[in-house]
């Protein structure tokens, strides 16, 4: 019998896979693209697979596996499964990063071995409420008659976070906290959301005027949609969502404005790009990237998309 010894890692062709729990969402789409130019850049095999339930991300680690990728970036479908990515990945012999949403371990805790790049949540919700608060101040509004619509998921750490920095800037400024309304979205998109807030306003006809936040546009938009549907627009509703991708975009491209006001841009180049590129890094020469980067945003409005989104090479 013959024993092969092992190859050289370093001669293997370079396969990257990229796991992203909602393949559908636009942001996602951007991640992709940035993470294939890496890909082009560095020589390496982009493998880009939709994980939307823990059984689809098991079967597409197996699968990387199988095609002797050497590493992977996730955006896990459920963050709670952050054990079962640290053990597969450790079965297979796989070097993988988390992005966006950082994965926990059974304890409910961040699992720091695993890599993460996310955006600075807290922070960049705090944006969303200062210029919301812009906003409001422009139109005049009382603060006492102004709802603050939260669409929620509070399951996602980075969801909460995102939420409560938006509503903690809002209610610094004087917003009385039970007028922040919390409507919990079953699944982060626009219908959920939609689904979420049209409960929301049902519940709380009193309230004169509007602003919402959610974890992402599409939260948001969901909630835009939803008010639409109740006579609630822009002359009463502000809404700024987070992402900047094609879902808000769609809503300033419109003729006449809706009461989707703004978005803090985040950058898919930097969580696409970056995180595959660190990856090929990382198989290439055993360097492993930062344990954890925060990204920033900038809040971005009709007015000033086009500038921004070129600024950062968008
Ligand atoms: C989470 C959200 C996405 C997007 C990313 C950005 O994964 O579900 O919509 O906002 O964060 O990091």
């Amino acid at each position: 019998m013959l024993t092969l010894a092992p190859l050289a890692r370093a001669a293997d062709p370079v396969k990257i896979g990229f796991l992203v729990k909602q393949a559908e969402e636009p942001w996602f789409q951007d991640e992709w693209k940035y993470a294939e130019q890496a890909a082009k850049d560095k020589g390496f095999t982009l493998v880009k697979i939709g994980i939307p339930n823990g059984e689809k991300m098991m079967a597409a680690i197996d699968n990387l596996a199988a095609q002797k990728a050497q590493g992977f970036v996730i955006c896990a479908p459920d963050v709670k499964l952050g054990a079962a990515v640290a053990r597969a990945a450790k079965r297979h012999d796989l070097k993988v990063i988390s992005v966006d949403d950082q994965l926990l371990d059974g304890a409910g805790k961040a699992i720091a071995s695993i890599p993460h790049m996310g955006i600075s949540g807290y922070e960049i919700g705090k944006q969303v409420g200062l210029g919301l608060l812009e906003e409001i101040k422009k139109r005049g509004w009382n603060l006492n008659e102004v709802a603050a619509l939260r669409v929620a998921f509070d399951q996602l750490p980075t969801g909460r976070e995102r939420t409560m920095g938006a509503v903690d800037a809002l209610m610094a400024a004087g917003l009385p906290p039970a007028n922040v309304i919390a409507a919990p979205q079953a699944k982060t998109d626009t219908e959920n959301a939609f689904n979420a807030a049209n409960i929301a306003f049902t519940k709380n006809p009193k309230f004169k005027h509007w602003v919402a936040v959610g974890l992402n546009d599409e939260a948001v938009l969901g909630a835009v949609r939803a008010g639409e549907g109740r006579g609630i627009r822009k002359d009463d509703l502000i809404g700024i969502g987070i992402g900047g991708s094609q879902t808000a975009l769609n809503e300033f491209t419109k003729p006449v404005a809706t009461a989707f006001f703004g978005t803090v841009l985040i950058s898919p180049k930097r969580h696409g790009y970056e995180t595959a590129a660190n990856m090929y890094q990382w198989i290439t020469t055993n360097q492993a990237p930062a344990a954890l980067t925060l990204t920033s945003g900038t809040l971005m409005t009709r007015q000033n998309q086009v500038e921004l989104r070129k600024q950062l090479g968008l």
